[in-house]
């Protein structure tokens, strides 16, 4: 194991052994952490994990998995070029949207996934997870507008971490509505230029 998939695997288990969420945890059949590169650029980061994420302990693996896969191999990517979590890693009961006391027990968690795995680009997908970094943002406003964020002040960061967020559609919300089907993918195709540019020139703050 490498270094940053060592403290990947600590930031795992203090979850588990923390009691982060014990409510959903009983209710879960695992926790699910993340899959991919962990030395990857880019993070998708969704809300919680379904029922078979919930059964596979992976995220992103149901239909709205499958659609993501589909996405990534538009742009030239595979699963294993990128890394993707949730915010919420425990399946909350009956797909329920997570509340706002579990996405805020699970935030200093996926900062300090994002300290390890220091990304260029974090694609937020659908608005639980958009609004955990873009709070008040509507995104039907802002998807597909990268922006420059600063995760600071924290201290469960060792170190300020730069990055920037990509907004998207959820894709299960996408999955079965054609005209927002059709917008994340073209935001979506967006991504390489996005990731070019990044180290170029300043993205709008
Ligand atoms: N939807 C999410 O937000 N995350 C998953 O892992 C699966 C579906």
């Amino acid at each position: 194991m490498d270094e940053k998939q060592l403290e990947l695997h600590k930031l795992k288990e203090e979850i588990i052994s923390k009691n982060i969420c014990p409510d959903l945890k009983k209710q879960a059949n695992q926790l699910v952490f993340g899959d991919g590169n962990p030395d990857s650029n880019i993070v998708f980061i969704g809300e919680a994990p379904g029922k078979n994420e919930d059964l596979q302990g992976v995220p992103f693996v149901g239909a709205a998995g499958k659609f993501l896969d589909e996405m990534l191999q538009m742009i030239g990517l595979k699963r294993s070029d990128v890394y993707i979590t949730n915010i919420v890693k425990y399946r909350p009961p009956n797909n329920r949207d997570p509340l706002p006391i579990e996405k805020q027990e699970f935030m200093p968690y996926l900062r300090r996934q994002l300290g390890i795995i220091k990304p260029k680009l974090v694609v937020t997908l659908g608005r639980h997870s958009t609004n955990c970094f873009l709070p008040e943002l509507k995104i039907s406003k802002i998807h597909g507008q990268p922006k420059r964020i600063l995760l600071s002040g924290q201290k469960q960061l060792t170190e300020d971490l730069k990055i920037v967020i990509m907004p998207l559609f959820h894709p299960a919300a996408a999955l079965y509505n054609g005209q927002m089907k059709q917008t994340l993918i073209d935001d979506f195709s967006l991504i390489p230029n996005v990731i070019n540019s990044i180290n170029k020139e300043p993205i709008n703050g």
